[in-house]
């Protein structure tokens, strides 16, 4: 459906040539990209931060959807906001006080997300649900691009579908993990509205990975 909004992660594009693949991913027609923030602590990864969102916000109109993998996001919060983030989505293990973290984000007037890890109970966001703009689904353990799609992720989408439409909520509802051509149909029957990939859209290169999603989802 036209609804279906695909947002490539920057983990796996070519760091030596950012404003390229920002400017490709623009051509393709996307309008969101995924800032895939990690500190080496909340994941076994380390992967870029402020700077590079400063430069990637310089170089590009998209929609800079940061996904947060660092302990206590909240002390970066406004620095992300200020480095030119439009969305700050944080994991709900990272942090003692969730609650607290979406208030943080609405007050910086960016659009406040949560997710959760594959092993992670979903009742652990439901709290919060009302109060977020995005729900995250992550169908993979982060700290990686390119692993496979935890299968058991899809009925966690269904669930989440059903409980953000029995609170007649407008969340944008996001899968983020080893999503791909094949499985994207799929992850939108079963609710998602924004789908995330690296491997999938970069490996091929942005305009043949976004054609795949597209023809793969009929947009
Ligand atoms: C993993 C990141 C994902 C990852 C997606 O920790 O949050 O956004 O980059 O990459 P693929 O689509 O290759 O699984
Ligand atoms: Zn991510």
């Amino acid at each position: 459906s036209a609804s279906v909004i695909l947002a490539p992660s920057l983990l796996s594009c070519d760091f030596a040539r950012l404003g390229e693949e920002l400017a490709g991913l623009e051509a393709a027609g996307l309008s969101w990209a995924h800032v895939d923030v990690m500190d080496g602590q909340f994941v076994p990864n380390i992967s870029f931060g402020l700077p590079i969102l400063a430069a990637a916000r310089r170089a590009s109109h998209l929609y800079m959807d940061v996904h947060l993998m660092i302990e206590q996001p909240e002390r970066y919060l406004a620095d992300f906001a200020a480095a030119g983030a439009d969305g700050l989505t944080v994991q709900v293990e990272s942090t003692r006080h969730i609650h607290r973290a979406v208030g943080l984000i609405r007050e910086l007037g960016k659009r406040a997300g949560v997710t959760l890890n594959p092993g992670t109970p979903l009742e652990m966001i439901r709290p919060v649900l009302a109060d977020v703009d995005l729900v995250l689904v992550m169908s993979v353990n982060p700290g990686f691009g390119g692993q496979q799609f935890i299968p058991a992720s899809l009925e966690r989408v269904r669930t989440l579908r059903r409980w953000l439409d029995e609170l007649g909520s407008s969340a944008d509802l996001q899968v983020d993990g080893g999503v791909t051509p094949a499985n994207a149909p799929d992850l939108v029957r079963a609710g998602a509205t924004h789908l995330v990939a690296g491997s999938a859209v970069f490996a091929p290169g942005a305009a043949a990975g976004v054609q795949a999603f597209r023809d793969a989802l009929e947009v």
